[in-house]
């Protein structure tokens, strides 16, 4: 059975649970809360004091998540930090598994779409957000695996706080989506191919640089022939490693909508930060010695403003 798990500092004491909660102890999930009741203080306390930091509930009431989640968002201006970051956590944590373990579900796409609405809603007017947002994927890199659903998180997170800064009109929703979606042929490759995804480029092979410029294409094929993808998320998708110096791949293309040099650009500079390991301030300081050429002078320089108050 598969659980979904929800940070105990998104809920406060009176709140209707509308699905059946459990808790993890000693590694078994154990019924805690039925459907209807609501955490009281003293259970609150309970859990709290025996240390627990997430609650947990069965996948299959995931549609019962998304009620509770807008439920939730209606206070959301009333909200601490703490409960913002928490449920952006949960939201995005939550989708980046379900789209990597199920690519090609409705489901998951919806999961997605409402991500991205809460990570827009969590992050509008917040500086401080996006930051801790960010800092928290990084820090529990473990297997390759959660290292990809922290990447997509973090991409989608960056390109929708970066897009809302730029005030130009980019379709937020689609974007989010795409970012969550970019790299999830991830899942479809060997093991010894997944470490691609954490490799330079410069010190592939030429065997592995061809795997490597397939992955955006396998992207798209998990949602090319489904009617609920949206043409726009299937267009950024594809492109997400291209770049207006027709060096990138699959198709070395030399314009860009704006909305598909902003994925790439948050895409890239996650993945050097994300999966490559680079101290993001080196990132910070190369983005005008060796992406000049690549993505628009007047998109850099944003970019850097941004990364410089947000990151
Ligand atoms: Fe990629
Ligand atoms: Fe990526």
């Amino acid at each position: 059975m598969s659980f979904i798990s929800i940070r105990l500092s998104t809920v406060r004491p009176g709140l209707i649970i509308p699905f059946n909660v459990f808790i993890l102890v000693a590694g078994s999930y154990v019924y805690y809360l039925r459907e209807g009741d609501d955490f009281a203080q003293d259970r609150l306390d309970n859990l709290r004091s025996r240390g627990l930091k997430k609650f947990h509930i069965k996948e299959e009431e995931e549609l019962k998540y998304q009620g509770f989640l807008s439920t939730l968002l209606d206070g959301i201006h009333l909200e601490s930090n703490e409960v913002k970051t928490s449920l952006a956590l949960d939201v995005t944590e939550n989708s980046a598994i379900m789209v990597l373990k199920n690519p090609t579900t409705e489901k998951s796409y919806q999961m997605a779409k409402s991500s991205s609405d809460i990570v827009q809603k969590v992050l509008t007017d917040n500086d401080a957000i996006l930051r801790e947002i960010v800092a928290h994927g990084r820090n529990v890199n473990t297997n390759l695996a959660d290292r990809m659903h922290w990447h997509m998180v973090n991409t989608a997170s960056i390109a929708i706080k970066f897009a809302e800064t730029l005030k130009s009109g980019i379709n937020m929703n689609s974007l989010g989506v795409a970012a969550f979606y970019h790299d999830v042929s991830f899942t479809q490759y060997s093991l010894d191919e997944q470490k691609l995804f954490f490799k330079e480029v410069k010190q592939m092979s030429v065997q592995e640089l061809t795997v490597y410029k397939s992955h955006p294409g396998k992207s798209v094929e998990a949602l090319q022939d489904k009617a609920f993808a949206e043409k726009e998320v299937l267009d950024l998708i594809i492109t997400h490693e291209e770049n207006i110096s027709g060096q990138g791949f699959p198709n070395a293309l030399t314009k860009l909508s704006p909305a598909q040099e902003v994925l790439s650009l948050c895409a890239f500079y996650d993945r050097e930060v994300s999966c490559l390991g680079k101290d993001p301030a080196d990132v910070y300081n190369n983005l005008m010695i060796d992406q000049v050429g690549n993505y628009n002078l007047e998109l850099l320089k944003n970019f850097k403003k941004f990364l410089k108050s947000y990151l």
